[in-house]
Formats: C-alpha cells, structure tokens, sequence
C-alpha cells in the first residue's frame, strides 16, 4: 500500500474537479490517494472518495491575518492533510525551517497529517546531508505518526529531471535514520505515468508527491492503481 498525492499547486479549475472527481472516483486501490488542490476550489470535493489535503496552513488557528489559511478552518471543511514547507514557500514566500516547524505544530494541534517537504537546491546537491539534516532537525524525537516527508529535491521539480532509483533510496534511508524508520517517506519531482512503477517499487519510498501529472485526471489514476 502507498500514498500517492496530487499537488494541483495554484493550478485547476471547477471543470477540472469535475472531471478528475469521476476518473480518480472510479479508481479501486488500497493505495491512499490525497489531492491537494487550491483552497478555493476544497468546496467542490464534497463527492470525492478520496482524502483531500491543503497545500499550505498559517501558524495560528485565527485572528488578524488577511490572506492566510486557518489550520483548524481546513479541519473543518473536510482536509485531512496539509503540505508544509513546499519548496515553493519557501523560495518564494520566505519560509525558514522556523516557520515550517510552526505550521507542522499547528497542524498537529488540529489532527491535520502533514505532508512535510524537504530537498535540495541545485547548488546543494553536493552537500545534500546537511540541507536535509538542517531541514529535519526540529522534527527528531517528536511524534511523528501523523507526519510524511516528501524529499522533492527542488532541481527536479517541473524539470523532467528525476535522480536514480539508487540515489532516491540513499536519501530516503538518510531521512529515515533521522525522523525513525517507521516514519512515512514520499519521491516528489517530476514524477509521471512512465516512471512511477520504478519509483514505487523503489525500497524505502512509501509513496509520491506529484505536481504536474497530478493535473492530468487519466495519468494520475494510473499512477493511483499502481501497487
Ligand atoms: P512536478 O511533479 O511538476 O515536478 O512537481 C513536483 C512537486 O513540486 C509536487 O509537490
């Protein structure tokens, strides 16, 4: 059994919620499927047999912050996962592995699993241990039985550009050593149709994080069935 996630990012609209509820609806597997699509189009998944996660929360539950998304308001429309620490937030809206930390104890206080996401640069390939030692430290010695990691190392994201199988299995086995060998671990980067079998078949990987095959209702069942 593995976790397969679709992260639509800011992509998607209603008429393909429509479509991707009937395809991935008619999909039998014992696999856990999760889509996280945008915020706004949550509402329209009230049909969907599957788990719906967010692709970001705010640190607090509630108050003056204009704009930001409540842990406890997604619990409360029907999330079970949220994605934290993309390597998109963190380029792009700041987040340091503080932050990070916060919204995974944010998540936790609300019963939301956290799909936390950790990898490195291109710049960083070199020296992948300790981008991913920096980016789990918080998390060693917590409990973490309602906690994923997903290693997206950013270079492959969107890039068409995976690692080895044998280089995806070294890191994961790093990442386990550190957050416990129990501890749920997902590929995420340029994962398809083609080369998901490989991938899941992968030791140690329990799963992927998928952006843009995510958006394709057909290729996502495929990989969806995949065992
Ligand atoms: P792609 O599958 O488009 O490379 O995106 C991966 C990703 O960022 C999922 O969170």
């Amino acid at each position: 059994m593995k976790i397969v996630v679709a992260n639509w990012k800011m992509n998607g609209d209603c008429d393909l919620v429509s479509t991707f509820i009937e395809k991935i609806n008619a999909v039998t597997t014992t696999n856990t499927i999760v889509v996280c699509p945008p915020v706004a189009l949550i509402g329209q998944f009230k049909d969907f047999r599957y788990s719906i996660g967010a692709q970001n929360c705010f640190y607090e539950d509630k108050g003056a912050f204009t704009g930001e998304n409540s842990p406890k308001l997604l619990k409360e429309v029907g999330c079970e996962y949220v994605i934290i620490g993309h390597s998109e937030r963190r380029a792009i809206f700041n987040e340091n592995d503080d932050i990070v930390f916060k919204k995974w104890e944010a998540a936790q206080k609300n019963g939301l699993s956290s799909i936390v996401c950790i990898g490195e640069k291109a710049d960083e390939r070199a020296d992948w241990k300790s981008v991913l030692q920096r980016q789990t430290e918080k998390f060693i010695g917590k409990n973490l039985g309602n906690t994923i990691f997903a290693y997206e190392p950013v270079w492959s994201i969107g890039t068409g550009v995976i690692p080895t199988l044998g280089e995806i299995a070294e890191v994961l086995t790093f990442i386990k050593t550190k957050v416990g060998e129990s501890t749920c671990c997902l590929y995420g980067g340029s994962v398809n149709a083609t080369n998901a079998e490989n991938i899941l078949r992968c030791n140690k990987v329990d799963g992927v994080l998928i952006g843009g095959a995510s958006l394709k209702p057909d290729e996502f069942a495929k990989i969806a069935m995949m065992v």
